[in-house]
């Protein structure tokens, strides 16, 4: 690099840094020219290598020169880049500018189903009094839906329920009582336990559905009877219905209990115009469903129930087709917004 033609050489350099510096439009141009010019290949740092080639009387004075372009190029660098930072941030004020007097943007809270609030207020209840809550297969054989629960093989009790089998030899559980067997085979007495869950049926019209929700109660303890039963029922009913619900049992046949009863429920919406409504079964655990479970009915006495969750759900919050609780239309499912423990 000769020194009589370096002056020259820088003055090229410097208009041309300028050129690109102005003609860089926003950052990644600018950026682009920043590595045109100072980059480690840069047109100004190949300048800086090329003083090597100098005498040494020459290299200060060129060293100089150079670092000074470098300087200025570095200074002008800034200049553009501040510029430009202003520039796009101006254009996004433009272009981003938020609309303060527009509405807000509603977040979308759900609620839970009504079979779940219902469900969650008995578990609540249940826990309280120190029950333990077990849940259970829904697809089952017939040891535990039927035989251990005292149906006689190909005794007509079977039809009370129509039955979904599978082609494996399993059914879809017709009813929560399945929970009982198996939580007995796991548990020795004293205990009490409630199963909710989902039951299927071969059934379809305003009042039935294939599917359904169940609630079963189970104590076994020493000297439990039908009054522990009808106190807990009426317990029951009282805590999701208000004070003025009430519980009567009728005589019934279940082939897990005996006696059994059906559960009737006094519901009274307005004061003075109330109505009995069928809610469920309900009964003596059976002696034969005990010593299914290995458990000695000499000793042991137990009550269970039965209750159709769907079925609370109606009366509660007065659905007058079953239907409507699975629709999932969203107009009737936001009217159990708010009710919900869960926030
Ligand atoms: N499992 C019966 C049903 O689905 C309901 C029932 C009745 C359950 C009496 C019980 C009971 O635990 O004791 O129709």
């Amino acid at each position: 690099m000769p020194t009589a033609g370096l002056e020259d050489h820088l003055a090229e350099i410097r208009r041309e840094g300028e050129a690109a510096l102005a003609a860089a439009v926003d950052l990644r141009a600018l950026e682009e020219a920043r590595v045109r010019f100072l980059g480690r290949k840069g047109r100004i740092k190949e300048l800086l290598k090329g003083l090597g080639s100098l005498t040494p009387e020459e290299r200060p004075k060129a060293g100089a020169e150079i670092n000074r372009l470098h300087d200025e190029f570095e200074a002008n660098l800034e200049k553009r880049r501040a510029e430009l930072e202003q520039l796009e941030l101006a254009r996004r004020l433009c272009e981003e500018r938020v609309d303060i007097t527009l509405p807000g943007r509603d977040s979308d809270v759900g609620s839970l189903h009504p079979t779940s609030l219902i469900i969650d207020e008995i578990a609540s209840l249940f826990s309280r009094m120190g029950y333990d809550i077990h849940d259970d297969r829904e697809i089952e054989n017939d040891y535990y839906n039927f035989e251990a629960l005292n149906f006689p093989a190909d005794h007509p009790a079977r039809d009370m329920q129509d039955t979904f089998f599978l082609e494996s030899g399993l059914l879809l559980r017709s009813h929560t009582s399945n929970g009982q067997i198996h939580y007995m085979e796991n548990h020795k007495p004293p205990l009490a336990v409630i199963v909710p869950g989902r039951v299927y049926r071969r059934d379809s019209d305003p009042t039935h559905l294939p599917m359904f929700h169940q609630v079963e109660g189970l104590m076994v303890g020493k000297g439990i009877s039908m009054a522990n039963l009808k106190w807990t029922l009426d317990t029951m009913m009282k805590t999701l219905f208000g004070p003025t619900a009430a519980v009567r049992l009728r005589p019934s046949f279940f082939p897990f209990t005996e006696p059994s009863a059906e559960v009737d429920m006094w519901f009274e919406p307005t004061p003075g115009k109330g109505r009995w409504l069928e809610m469920g079964g309900a009964g003596m655990v059976h002696p034969n469903v005990l010593l299914a479970c290995r458990i000695d009915p000499e000793e042991w006495t137990g009550f269970a129930f039965g209750m159709g969750v769907e079925r609370m759900a109606m009366v509660k919050y007065g659905v007058p087709d079953i239907r409507m609780l699975y629709e999932n239309d969203i107009r009737f499912l936001r009217q159990f917004r708010g009710l919900s423990r869960i926030p």
